[in-house]
Formats: structure tokens, C-alpha cells, sequence
């Protein structure tokens, strides 16, 4: 298939491109560089030493003989040359990971939550317009959150994107089925929810295809591709805005820094390898929904944790110290989260679940690259 990958030079969205390329599709990134340009705004930096988009580019051209090109383009302000894209690259799918996509970040200042909410919102209208003008059948497969649901439970299994209610009628009692009801945290988790009402609505009225993967927090750095070569090698967050949690703690660890739990660490979270997106990413793409169907969501995740939970395991692998800290943001200090994952299992995901061997390389990873780590940026600045 001809793919294009758009924020294809991020942490998912490079390993994507690689592992989609390795399977014999025609990639082509669209990436504006904005995440690294945060980088030197924020003055941080991946752990690991990423190359630039050139280099990563021809050293794959280089080892494979595979061609993934490449253009540098702002999806959420260039409107017509995203058209272009669509006309010159007739794409039978697209993957779309360009989005601002740290809570921390969103919730910064004035300007990163304007900066969020115009740069993910016109992004995600932006390819759908085009979609419909130029290439109305290309199936559009997004990465959204989990967090759009919230995490409060109320004792079911979060479903996959839609809930069955019963609803009162005039005469009798009518059972129907909604939009999970959204619980954003964060201004990140609002565009995601409004990401959907977008989606909802170009499926209904433009009989568009689309996949809304509903992601957990991404572990893990590596994957098969990007180990081929350093050159390759997978963008790590360490920082208080980007850094994710478990891989934060295992850098924590790994530079003797106790691990950041933020409150009681009593907050549950929905968790998947980096490995298993790019695998999960594979399955959407080749299990498009029919058109005229609704938006198909599933849930991308294969675990759930506590923070706290998760510190301790570090901690008796590692013998590194946890830290209690007051919880910079809003949310409950404790909560269950039982999700139904049963979709991309049923398409045939094999779960990478944390074992101590990915922890052991995860943690050579970041002991490697440790001297270029900055403590000073570890604790999360930014509060809700
Ligand atoms: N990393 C996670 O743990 C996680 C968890 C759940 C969902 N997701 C979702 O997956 C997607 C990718 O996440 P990631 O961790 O790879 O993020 P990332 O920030 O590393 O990658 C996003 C990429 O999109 C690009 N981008 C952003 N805005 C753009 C624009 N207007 N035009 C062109 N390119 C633009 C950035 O330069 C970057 O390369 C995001 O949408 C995110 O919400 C990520």
C-alpha cells in the first residue's frame, strides 16, 4: 500500500514508518519537525541521539534499499499543500500522529494550551478535508488516548469507543449506543475528544473510513528496525512535559535519581510497548472499516498499572529509592481502569507485556546515553 505517515518523525511515528516500510509498503512522512523544535524551546533533549530526518531517512535507503521520502510540512496551517499531498500521493491509508501530545506540555501557559487546541484540532480537520476533496476512499487510521475516556470506571470495562445505554422513550424503554462519554484531563485529552467528534462526523457524512486507535502510555524505546543501526535510533523522553512514566522511572533508576511518584501512586494507567503500536498500527491499516461504516475504535493497550505498582517493581529490580511527591495535576489520587482490548487481539496481537528482560533492555539503553541526561529537567514544573 502507499502509506503516508504524518508526524512520522516522533517516537511512534519513526519505528511506524520503519516497520510499515520493512513490510513492503510505500511510505512517505509528513513531519514539520515541531517536536524537536520544543526541544530546543524547553532546552531538553532526547536521551538518545536521534539523527535528523535526513540521516535516519538515507541510512534505512542505505541498509534495506527501501525509499521512504520525506516532506516538511505543517498539516495544521498549510491547508493547501496537504491537498497536494492527497493529489500527487493518491494514498490507499494514512496514519496521523501529528498532534501535540503531552499533557504537561498543553497545560503549560496560555500559549501551549492556544498552541494544542489550534495546532491538533486543525491538524486532524485539515487531512479529513482533503480526504474528502481529493482521495475519499484512503482510510484514515488516528492515535488517540485512552485518556479520553477518563479514568473513572464505574465498575465496567471501558468499552471500545462506544457504550450501550438505555434510554427512556415516550412509550418504552429504547436501547441504544453512544460515544463513550468523554473525561478529559488535560487540554491534550480535550483535542482527542474533539478528534472524535471530528471522526464521527466526516464517517456519518462523507462516508469516510476511519480508525481511532485508543492508545495507552507507550514503554519501551526499540524495536526491531531501529535497532538495525544507531543511526536509527528511537527518540527517548526524559523531561517533567514529555517523559511518560515507566520510562521515566526506569532512566530514573538507571541514573541513581529517585523514582517521581506523583501523590499516593494509587492513579491506575493503561500501558503498551512500543513494539506492539507499531504491530497494532499493521493491523488497523489492513483491516480498514467498510464504507459507510462507523469510525472504528479500538482499544490500544495490553496492560494496566498503578504508578505505584510500577515504581516498586523498578525499584526492586534496580534498588533505586521512591520519592512521594505532591501530584502537579488534577486528578483523583485513586482510581481502578478495566479495559476491553479484545479487537486487536482478535486481528492478532500478541502482547509484549513488562518482563524483566524488555526493563534490562531498556535500562542498558538509558545507561548508555546517561551523561547527556540533564536532572535539573526530571521534575514535572508544569501544574493543573
Ligand atoms: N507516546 C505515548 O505514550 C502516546 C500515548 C497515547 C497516544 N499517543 C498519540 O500518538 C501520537 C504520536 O505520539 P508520539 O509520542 O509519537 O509524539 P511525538 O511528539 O514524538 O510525535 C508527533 C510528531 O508529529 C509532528 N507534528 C506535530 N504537529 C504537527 C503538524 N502540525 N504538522 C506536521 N507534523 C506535526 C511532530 O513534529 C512529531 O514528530 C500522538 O497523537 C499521541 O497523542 C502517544
Amino acid at each position: 500500500m502507499k502509506i503516508v505517515v504524518f508526524g512520522g518523525d516522533g517516537f511512534c511515528g519513526w519505528p511506524t514508518s520503519l516497520h510499515l516500510s520493512d513490510l513492503g509498503h510505500d511510505i512517505h512522512i509528513v513531519d514539520n519537525l515541531s517536536r524537536r523544535k520544543i526541544d530546543c524551546d524547553l532546552g531538553v533533549n532526547s536521551l538518545t541521539p536521534i539523527r535528523s530526518i535526513f540521516d535516519r531517512i538515507s541510512c534505512w535507503n542505505e541498509l534495506t534499499g527501501k525509499n521512504i521520502t520525506f516532506s516538511n510540512l505543517d498539516v495544521a496551517n498549510s491547508f493547501e499543500k496537504v491537498l497536494d499531498i492527497f493529489t500527487e500521493l493518491s494514498p490507499d491509508a494514512i496514519v496521523h500522529f501529528a498532534e501535540q501530545r503531552a499533557a504537561p506540555y498543553s497545560m503549560k501557559s496560555a500559549a501551549t494550551k492556544n498552541y494544542t487546541v489550534n495546532n491538533n484540532i486543525s491538524a486532524t480537520h485539515n487531512i479529513l478535508n482533503a480526504i474528502c476533496l481529493v482521495k475519499p476512499d484512503c482510510h484514515v487510521v488516528h492515535l488517540g488516548t485512552m485518556g479520553v475516556y477518563g479514568y473513572g470506571t464505574a465498575g465496567i470495562d471501558i468499552p471500545e469507543g462506544y457504550l450501550e445505554v438505555n434510554v427512556a422513550g415516550s412509550t418504552e424503554n429504547q436501547t441504544t449506543e453512544i460515544l463513550y462519554p468523554t473525561n478529559p484531563g488535560s487540554i491534550y485529552h480535550l483535542t482527542k475528544s474533539m478528534d472524535q467528534l471530528l471522526f464521527a462526523f466526516y464517517a456519518k457524512n462523507n462516508n469516510l473510513r476511519i480508525t481511532d486507535l485508543h492508545q495507552g502510555i507507550v514503554w519501551g524505546v526499540e524495536t526491531k528496525q531501529t535497532l538495525k543501526d544507531e543511526r536509527l535510533i528511537n527518540r527517548f523522553d526524559y523531561d517533567g512535559d514529555y517523559g511518560t512514566v515507566l520510562n521515566r522511572f526506569l532512566m530514573q533508576a538507571a541514573i541513581g535519581y529517585p523514582l517521581t511518584v506523583h501523590g499516593s501512586g494509587g492513579q491506575t494507567r493503561a500501558f503498551i510497548h512500543i513494539s506492539d503500536t507499531v504491530k497494532c498500527i499493521e493491523l488497523a491499516v489492513s483491516s480498514p472499516p467498510k464504507e459507510g461504516e462507523r469510525v472504528k475504535i479500538m482499544n490500544q493497550m495490553t496492560e494496566t498499572h498503578t504508578v505505584k505498582s510500577l515504581a516498586e517493581l523498578v525499584s526492586s529490580k534496580t534498588g533505586a529509592e521512591i520519592s512521594y511527591l505532591k501530584n502537579p495535576r488534577k486528578e483523583a489520587d485513586e482510581n481502578e481502569l478495566n479495559v476491553n482490548n479484545a479487537s486487536l487481539i482478535s486481528l492478532g496481537l500478541n502482547p509484549t507485556l513488562l518482563s524483566d528482560v524488555l526493563a534490562d533492555e531498556i535500562l542498558d539503553t538509558v545507561k548508555k546515553y546517561a551523561d547527556r541526561c540533564n536532572t535539573s529537567l526530571i521534575p514535572c514544573n508544569s501544574k493543573w
